[in-house]
């Protein structure tokens, strides 16, 4: 039997096959740039979601392939842009895009990604799916970027303040900025296997949970990961002033020395290295991101249990497996 990450891989060689088709074409050096992020990897985990959605109601990995490369490429442009937005310097272990070819061309190869997003799921009609079906497909996608605009907005905002978000805030900016685009997985697989409409809804909440799972755990590694391992930098979160929920956590418990110390430091984007340094070893003893870890792991349970609602299949179980991850994950 394939285990996950075997699944994933192969998923993952035929999705990137068929993505690639996307971005042969001129000027080079705009695709280039639009395609630089996709080539330098990822976990992949939208599409695979996407497509073990809708394999789940039977429908064929090949027909989903437009939808499971649309939802990569929109992904991949919240990403170009996210890393400007958050003067983010590396990404899946290479310089962010618009480090490696400046702000201006990283915001043009962003909004190529975004309409080429849109390009791949209206081939969805080029397989037997019927219109309405890709128009419920596309409009998931309009949705969904809609909502990573809302939710990057308030991140943006909160980051900015002086304030600390309450928790309600807080899970209603990473369900807006991360769920969305879970959400649209699950719906677009869904729809397109041919599933009913409570069918449909309950994994557009699976997805919703799994999101809100996932991003809570992408903010405990934002200040306690491996570089090496998520590719990603880390501490820079606290330099932004993202005001997430491990932080909240390490403030609600650490001494009055360590809080005042840590307020001094974040948000303060000409902080040191060694004062980043100092607020991450005080985030790593403070207990807060094992918290957030079991936090994330309550909800990924209650995903959990809305699959096992459905019959077993190897799909499903694909998903149940990859959620049952998704709290201790390291990358
Ligand atoms: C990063 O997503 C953005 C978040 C929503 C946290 P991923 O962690 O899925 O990034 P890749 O695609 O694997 O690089
Ligand atoms: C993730 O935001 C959501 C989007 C990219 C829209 P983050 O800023 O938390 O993600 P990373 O940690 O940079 O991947
Ligand atoms: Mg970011
Ligand atoms: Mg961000």
């Amino acid at each position: 039997m394939l285990s996950l990450y075997d699944e994933m891989k192969s998923l993952s060689l035929k999705v990137d096959d068929y993505l690639s088709t996307y971005f042969r074409k001129e000027p080079q050096f705009l695709y280039d740039a639009s395609y630089y992020l996709i080539r330098h990897g990822g976990k992949r985990q939208r599409p695979f979601i996407l497509i073990n959605s809708g394999m789940m109601f039977g429908a064929s990995l090949e027909s989903l392939l437009p939808a499971a490369a649309a939802i990569e490429i929109l992904h991949n442009f919240t990403l170009v842009h996210d890393d400007i937005m958050d003067n983010d310097e590396e990404r899946r272990g290479v310089p962010t895009v618009h480090v490696k070819f400046g702000v201006p061309m990283a915001i043009l190869a962003g909004d190529l990604l975004f309409a080429k997003s849109f390009e791949a799921a209206l081939n969805l009609l080029k397989n037997s799916y019927t219109h309405k079906q890709v128009v419920e497909a596309v409009k998931a996608l309009v949705t969904a970027s809609i909502e990573v605009c809302e939710g990057q907005a308030l991140d943006l905002k909160i980051a900015e303040s002086k304030d600390f978000p309450s928790k309600e805030e807080y899970y209603n900016l990473i369900e807006l900025k991360t769920s969305s685009l879970f959400k649209a997985c699950t719906t677009i697989g869904s729809i397109l296997g041919g599933a009913d409409e409570p069918s449909i809804e309950m994994l557009k909440e699976f997805g919703r949970l799994y999101g809100l799972c996932f991003q809570l755990v992408d903010d405990v590694l934002a200040v306690t990961g491996d570089p090496s391992i998520t590719g990603k930098p880390v501490g820079n979160d606290i330099r932004e002033g993202k005001k997430t929920l491990v932080i909240k956590y390490v403030l609600d418990s650490v001494s009055e020395r360590d809080r005042s110390k840590l307020l001094s430091i974040i948000g303060n984007r000409r902080a040191s290295n060694e004062e980043i340094n100092e607020a991450l070893s005080i985030i790593a003893s403070s207990g807060a991101p094992d918290r957030v870890r079991l936090e994330a792991k309550l909800i990924s349970e209650k995903a959990i249990s809305i699959l096992k609602n459905f019959p077993k299949s190897r799909a499903r179980d694909m998903l149940i497996n990859l959620t049952m991850e998704a709290s201790s994950r390291s990358r």
